[in-house]
């Protein structure tokens, strides 16, 4: 029997509370069932594994999403009107699992260590890593990766380049602070999207902080759609999911100046007045239209998550800030 995976999972929603639910679901077929072999996908907690047939060797890596660092010095103090409210808004945190006591920078420090715990040959830093892009929060980061001695992948989420209040679009404004400061953390890398091989998967770094997506980031995917090799994508902000707010705000139909409603109080312009563009929900369609992408991995929302639209899982990281992560393994 022939079982399409896009019917077998349509639309399914696996809503989690506080953590993420233990579940292995079946991409129609697994080795020793009578099913065309499409690969599959589990979750435990922060373990996530990706199985497929076109994966020849074991690979691992580490995702972080939001630590929220807000690390500054002299050099900051007169961009201390624009990162002052967010300075202040992840000082000491309740860590994720034990409850206790934490910040950003012992919970970033203690991921740094898993890496070599965990055999993980890279990390994955998707968004928000950083409250205001200022250079003593970057230079600790670089210290940071520097000390752990694995290759990094980064992508922008819509704090680590907003200066809040700084008059400007969002993407000006990424265009700026992404060149000016965060320019370390790419690495050589182009800032709105690129590839990172891991054995015979794809990642596809992608920048959606603004929400919207760019007509040469949509060229990029579909030219990756193409080569036909199992891709992971890695984006800040959560694609639009039915049923889910508007933090998965990217591609969402109601996403639209009427319904911003933290635009003062993040003191930037509201988000356009006549919703997405053309491109972003073109980029949403063909996200949850591919063939080969076994996944997307986000940040943004600060509580873990699992959707799945069509047959492919969105997956959500608990906010570094509070010591998530997401231990990823991708086996043959
Ligand atoms: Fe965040």
């Amino acid at each position: 029997m022939h079982t399409d995976r896009r019917s077998f999972l349509r639309n399914t929603a696996i809503l989690t509370g506080g953590s993420l639910l233990s579940a292995n679901l079946a991409f129609a077929g697994t080795p020793g069932l009578d099913l065309p072999d499409r690969g599959n996908f589990s979750i435990d907690g922060t373990s996530l594994r990706f199985r497929h047939p076109k994966i020849r060797s074991r690979q691992a890596f580490l995702m972080l999403a939001d630590t929220h660092l807000f690390r500054d010095d002299e050099r900051g103090k007169k961009y201390a009107e624009f990162s002052g409210r967010m300075a202040k808004a992840y000082n000491r945190t309740k860590h994720f699992e034990t409850g206790e006591d934490t910040d950003p920078e012992v919970c970033f420090t203690a991921s740094m260590a898993r890496m070599t715990e965990k055999k993980q040959s890279h990390v994955a830093l998707v968004g928000d890593i950083l409250s205001f892009p200022a250079e003593a929060g970057v230079e600790w980061v670089m210290g940071q990766l520097s000390n752990a001695g694995k290759p990094h992948v980064y992508t922008a989420g819509n704090h680590d380049w907003h200066y809040e209040g700084m008059p400007g679009s969002s993407a000006d404004l990424r265009r700026t602070w992404s060149a000016e400061r965060l320019k370390p953390l790419y690495a050589g890398a182009n800032p709105l999207f690129h590839l990172q091989p891991m054995g015979d998967v794809d990642l596809l770094i992608i920048d959606n902080s603004t929400y919207e997506i760019h007509p040469e980031q949509l060229a990029f995917f579909r030219e990756r759609e193409r080569k036909g090799r199992p891709m992971l994508l890695l984006v800040h902000i959560p694609l639009y999911v039915p049923g889910r707010s508007l933090g998965f705000g990217c591609g969402h139909p109601k996403w639209s100046a009427k319904n911003d409603r933290s635009w003062q109080l993040e003191r930037r312009q509201p988000w356009r007045s006549e919703g997405h563009t053309r491109t972003t929900m073109d980029f949403h369609r063909a996200v949850f239209r591919s063939e080969h992408l076994i996944g997307i991995l986000a940040g943004h929302i600060h509580k873990p998550s699992v959707d799945i639209v069509n047959g492919i899982p969105q997956i959500v990281c608990e906010a570094n800030a509070r010591g998530g992560y997401l231990d990823i393994e991708l086996l043959p």
